[in-house]
């Protein structure tokens, strides 16, 4: 039985870059008018609400989200517009309430012919997603398993794929499932773009996270961490950082600009990033 909600945490600093390789990788996407399919495998509950007990326990979002100001991020414009599209009774200055998970945040860049395809396994956060989605024709919700779901729909008959991985770590196989997972969907279908995100608990799992993607054949993968503090000197997740198989070209030079801007911005003793090409094309 899963555990986890990701309402304790939603707006902490992995979702913000998280969301930024999310938004900057469907805005490029969107350039061109063909279709995409948008396929999520862990997709959560789709919107969260600051002012829940949840969030209120742990308060993650005010050491997150709550220290970006948007008229200081000009270069993030198109995720803060997506932000403050939830947040239109919040004056200015005030902190943000509410915050959308990555299904809502996919919802803006689609047209009316594109489609998501969205697995959430935790029974309450499935009918969260349900409701959050409200009805929308185009988002396709489903209580399986994401990461043999997205197995599915690879290749798309859009030929244009972004596949987001963001499990939580609760089952300690997901640390290889992962990779296998998008390994035999890249088999299928090597122009898809697949996004996975991961926590750094301990350096030494996320290491051999790596070299399973170098030693797996793939090509043309970049990685992009942001560490609030050097590893171990605490306990729980102290960096956290997302690993993409076929980036589209400007997101290496746009997330080596704004890494070391967040690193300002959020870290603390020991902060630092990671901006690298795991593989190469
Ligand atoms: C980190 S949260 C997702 C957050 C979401 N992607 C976002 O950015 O807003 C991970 C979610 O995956 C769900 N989950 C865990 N294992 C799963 C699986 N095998 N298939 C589908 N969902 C799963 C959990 O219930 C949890 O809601």
């Amino acid at each position: 039985m899963l555990s986890y909600r990701h309402s304790f945490h939603a707006g902490n600093f992995a979702d913000i870059i998280k969301h930024i390789v999310l938004v900057e990788s469907l805005g490029h996407l969107v350039k061109k008018e063909t279709p995409f399919d948008y396929i999520d495998s862990h997709a959560g509950a789709g919107l969260f609400d600051f002012t829940h007990e949840h969030s209120v326990k742990l308060g993650e979002h005010h050491r997150g989200i709550g220290k970006l100001r948007a008229e200081d991020w000009p270069e993030l414009a198109a995720y803060f517009k997506i932000l403050s599209s939830y947040n239109k009774d919040q004056d200015a200055g005030e902190e943000l309430r509410f915050y959308p998970g990555s299904p809502l945040i996919a919802s803006h860049f689609m047209r009316g012919y594109d489609n998501a395809w969205l697995y959430e396994l935790h029974p309450t956060d499935f009918d969260l997603l349900v409701k959050n989605t409200n009805s929308d024709k185009r988002m396709h919700v489903m209580k399986e398993d994401g990461l043999k779901g997205i197995l599915a729909h690879v290749p798309p008959v859009s030929r244009r794929a972004f596949v987001l991985m963001d499990p939580s770590y609760e089952i300690k196989s997901d640390y290889e499932n992962v990779v296998a997972s998008i390994h035999a969907a890249y088999k299928k279908f090597p122009q898809g773009v697949y996004a996975l995100w991961y926590p750094v608990i301990d350096r030494a799992r996320v290491l051999k996270l790596e070299q399973r993607f170098i030693d797996s054949g793939m090509k043309d993968i970049q990685r992009f961490e942001l560490g609030l503090l050097a590893d171990g000197v605490v306990r729980g997740m102290t960096s956290s950082g997302m690993i993409v198989v076929n980036p589209h070209w400007g997101l290496f030079d746009k997330m080596s600009q704004l890494l070391p801007k967040l690193v300002e911005t959020l870290g603390e003793d020991g902060a630092f990033f990671k901006c690298d090409v795991l593989v190469d094309e």
